[in-house]
C-alpha cells in the first residue's frame, strides 16, 4: 500500500507547534522565502502521511503508549482506497497531537527520512512540491518509493532531446499536438519519481530511466505507467493521474530488508 496526500500552502498553520526541535533549527537556516515555504509544505504534508501510515500499521500508537496516549489522528474512515493507493482525507481532523514528535530530516543524499521521538521510524516517504502544492507518499520500509508533482506545460524540443531516451522522444513526437505537453510532463514526472526512489535525484542521467505509457487520455483516476531502469534491473510499479492541471506520479520498487 502507498498512502498519499496533497496539501497547499494555505493548509499550514501559522504557528510552529507542529515542528520538532531539529526542524525548527533547519527552518530558521532557510533564508529564501520560497525555499522555506516549500520545505515547510513538504514537512506538513509528509508528517501527516507518515503518521497515517504508522497509525494504520499500529506502529504509532505502539510507540506512543506509555506517553501521552494517542496520536489524535482520525482519518482512516474517510480514506479513499484505490487498488494499492490510499488517499488520506484530513478534512475536519484537526492537527494531530503527534506531529511535533515526527521529524522529517534529509539524509546525506537529500532523501527525506522520518524520525519518531528521535528514532528512525519504520516508514519510507517521498516529497514533492510545486506551485504551492505539496504531494507526499508513504509506504513500508521494504519498498523504495518516489513521488512527483508537475504542472502540465509544454517542454521544449531541446529539453526533450537532452533528458529523454530515443523511445520517449519518439512517443512524444507521435502524440497529437494537444497531448504532447501532457505526455512530456508525465514522462518527466515519472523519471523524477524513479530518481527519487533510487535516491540519486538528477545526479543520475535521466536517460537511464525509461518511461512507457500506452494510454494518456487525461484520466480522472490513477493509471499505470511502466518505468524501468536501463539495465532492466529496476522495474518500478508506476501510477499516475491528471489533477487540476498537474500530473502526479508515484513509483515503487521492492527492496530486500537489511
Ligand atoms: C530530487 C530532485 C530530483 C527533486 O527535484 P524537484 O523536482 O525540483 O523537486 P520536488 O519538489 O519534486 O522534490 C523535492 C524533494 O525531493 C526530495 N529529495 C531531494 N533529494 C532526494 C534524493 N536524493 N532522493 C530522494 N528524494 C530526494 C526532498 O525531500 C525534496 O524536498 P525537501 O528538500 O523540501 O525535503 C532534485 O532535487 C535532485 O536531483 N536533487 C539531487 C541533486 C542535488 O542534490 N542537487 C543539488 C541541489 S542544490
Amino acid at each position: 500500500m502507498i498512502y498519499w496526500l496533497t496539501q497547499t500552502l494555505g493548509d499550514i498553520p501559522d504557528n510552529e507547534d507542529w515542528l520538532g526541535t531539529r526542524e525548527r533549527t533547519l527552518k530558521d537556516a532557510l533564508r529564501i522565502p520560497k525555499r522555506r515555504a516549500d520545505w515547510l509544505l513538504g514537512r506538513w504534508t509528509g508528517k501527516h502521511v507518515a503518521a497515517a501510515y504508522l497509525q494504520e500499521t499500529a506502529m504509532l500508537e505502539q510507540s506512543l503508549s506509555g506517553h501521552e496516549g494517542n496520536s489524535g489522528m482520525d482519518w482512516s474512515q474517510r480514506a479513499v482506497r484505490c487498488d494499492d493507493l490510499v488517499q488520506i482525507n484530513l478534512s475536519g481532523v484537526g492537527m494531530p497531537t503527534v506531529l511535533s514528535e515526527i521529524e522529517i530530516l534529509a539524509a546525506s543524499d537529500g532523501a527525506p527520512q522520518v524520525f519518531l521521538r528521535d528514532q528512525p521510524a519504520p516508514v519510507t516517504i517521498s516529497i514533492s512540491h510545486s506551485n504551492g502544492i505539496g504531494f507526499c507518499c508513504a509506504a513500508s520500509q521494504n519498498h523504495a518509493i518516489g513521488c512527483d508533482l508537475e504542472k502540465i506545460e509544454p517542454r521544449s524540443p531541446a529539453f526533450i532531446a537532452d533528458f529523454f531516451t530515443a523511445a520517449e522522444m519518439t512517443s512524444v513526437q507521435a502524440a497529437s499536438v494537444g497531448d504532447q505537453a501532457l505526455l512530456a510532463t508525465l514522462i518527466w514526472s515519472a523519471k523524477e519519481s524513479a530518481l527519487k526512489a533510487l535516491r540519486t535525484g538528477l545526479r543520475l542521467d535521466t536517460r537511464c530511466i525509461e518511461v512507457e505509457c500506452h494510454s494518456y487520455q487525461r484520466p480522472t483516476g490513477w493509471m499505470n505507467v511502466s518505468v524501468c531502469g536501463h539495465n532492466q534491473a529496476s522495474q518500478f510499479q508506476g501510477r499516475w493521474r491528471c489533477w487540476n492541471g498537474f500530473v502526479q506520479t508515484v513509483v515503487k520498487i521492492f527492496v530486500a530488508p537489511d
